[in-house]
């Protein structure tokens, strides 16, 4: 028997995951600060009306990849993802780093996005006229003293809770999350497709004004910066000790969601940018200032977006951190971590030992430090994982051709090559801070 196949086998996890909440778990890691965050500074200072190309680009230089990770999650269904391919392929320095990679991508992505939760809610609490103190909601390092972003704290530690509790349980609450905010965002296409004036689209491609503003440049800079939005979809991949049929179910996840969440994405992009002059989109919430241009009768519909965005990240911190955990219950169980971070719950069946301390770090690092750069060094480390992971399946076809493989990447070797030179390009495109 194959040593994955036994891994397989030892799992103390339980099997509880479809394949619809598999594509949900991609779903719910996916939309997030990106979309909701991200897009406005993208169109303002790089896109222009030409968002949605960025989307698309982005959109593609991940398909490849998700292709890629599709092929290894059904035929090594194990737990820890691209960590645990790298294990199984080529070798344990290259797991040992590509595992702290993830560990960059996931943690520090549950850590953004928690931040970006706490700004939301702030901000919603502002509409109610509540206020919490300005030292109980920002870094020291922002704040210049005495100061805790309490709300990014509380945040984190409300999901490692779940995580906890089970697998079964953050899955339901992800179903339901899910189901809210795509509710949300697609109302807001829907409805938007009303109010849109073409007008906003001309220029297309307002003219370069210097590197990375507006023209073919300032496009792939913004597919780089968006290229956030689209980090999640490889969690799935993490699951594969808990999904109930790995083989067919996990590509079907893995794809589906990234498939879906490019077509919202591209939708969401042009409807913004049709909507108001992308000019004005230089805000940290685009999507709900978009919605205000509907006219004050939809200010209802404003502050649901402020509460759909709310709960949408908090699924984005569940499943990065979900994925977090997962990894590191595997590292510890092929002996690159202590033994104590695979330690499973008895009655809940998660590692909660790990999922503690994980929670802790990235609770403690939300609350107190500065992560305005953290969305960039997540999408490099992820750009990285992807780019090991589209190496790994050359590798692999290579070194085992016979291993039976429940799904393999079409046009193979072109499809991880140009994975492997998408992600390199997008890390070179990335803003340089
Ligand atoms: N894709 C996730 C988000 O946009 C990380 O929040």
């Amino acid at each position: 028997m194959h040593m994955f196949e036994q891994d397989m086998q030892k799992s103390e996890l339980k099997r509880v995951l479809g394949k619809w909440s598999l594509t949900a778990i991609g779903i719910g890691a996916i939309i997030g600060g990106g979309v909701f965050v991200l897009t406005g500074t993208a169109a303002h200072y790089h896109a222009g009306p030409a968002l949605a190309l960025s989307f698309v680009i982005a959109g593609i230089g991940c398909i490849f990849a998700a292709l890629c990770y599709a092929e290894f999650a059904a035929m090594l269904p194990v737990e820890g993802s691209a960590y645990a391919y790298a294990y199984g392929t080529v070798g344990e320095l290259f797991a040992w780093i590509i595992g702290w990679g993830l560990i960059l991508e996931y943690a520090m992505g549950a850590m953004t996005v928690a931040v970006s939760w706490s700004g939301h809610f702030n901000k919603l609490l502002h509409l109610f006229g509540l206020h919490l103190p300005e030292n109980l909601t920002n870094d020291p390092v922002t704040f210049g003293g005495a100061a805790v972003n309490l709300p990014a704290l509380v945040i984190v530690w409300f999901v490692t809770w779940i995580l906890v509790k089970g697998i079964k349980e953050a899955a339901s609450a992800n179903n339901l999350i899910v189901v809210l905010k795509v509710a949300v965002i697609l109302f807001v296409i829907i409805m938007g497709a009303f109010y849109i004036d073409v007008a906003n689209w001309t220029p297309f491609i307002p003219e370069n004004t210097g590197e990375g503003e507006f023209g073919i440049d300032g496009i792939m800079r913004a597919a780089s910066i968006v290229f956030f939005a689209y980090i999640g979809f490889e969690a799935v991949s993490t699951a594969g000790q808990e999904a109930k049929d790995p083989k067919r179910d996990m590509p079907f996840g893995i794809i589906g969601s990234l498939v879906v969440c490019t077509v919202i994405y591209m939708l969401v992009a042009a409807i913004m940018t049709l909507l108001v002059p992308y000019a004005s989109l230089n805000v940290p919430d685009p999507v709900a200032v978009v919605v205000d241009s509907f006219g004050p009768q939809w200010s209802w519909l404003a502050k649901t977006i402020k509460v759909g965005a709310i709960i949408g990240l908090t699924s984005v911190v569940l499943v990065l951190m979900y994925a977090q955990t997962r990894i590191f219950y595997t590292m510890a169980r092929d002996g690159l971590l202590p033994k104590i971070f695979s330690k499973v719950h008895p009655k809940f069946h998660t590692p909660y030992i790990n999922t503690l301390l994980v929670g802790t770090i990235t609770a403690v690092a939300a609350g107190f430090f500065d992560i305005n750069v953290l969305g960039d060094m997540t999408s490099v480390g992820t750009l990285a994982a992807f780019a090991i992971v589209c190496l790994s399946v050359i590798y692999l076809r290579r070194a085992a051709p016979e291993l039976p493989r429940g799904f393999s990447v079409p046009l193979y070797p072109l499809t991880p090559i140009l994975g492997i030179l998408s992600c390199l390009y997008l890390i070179e495109s990335l803003p340089k801070h």
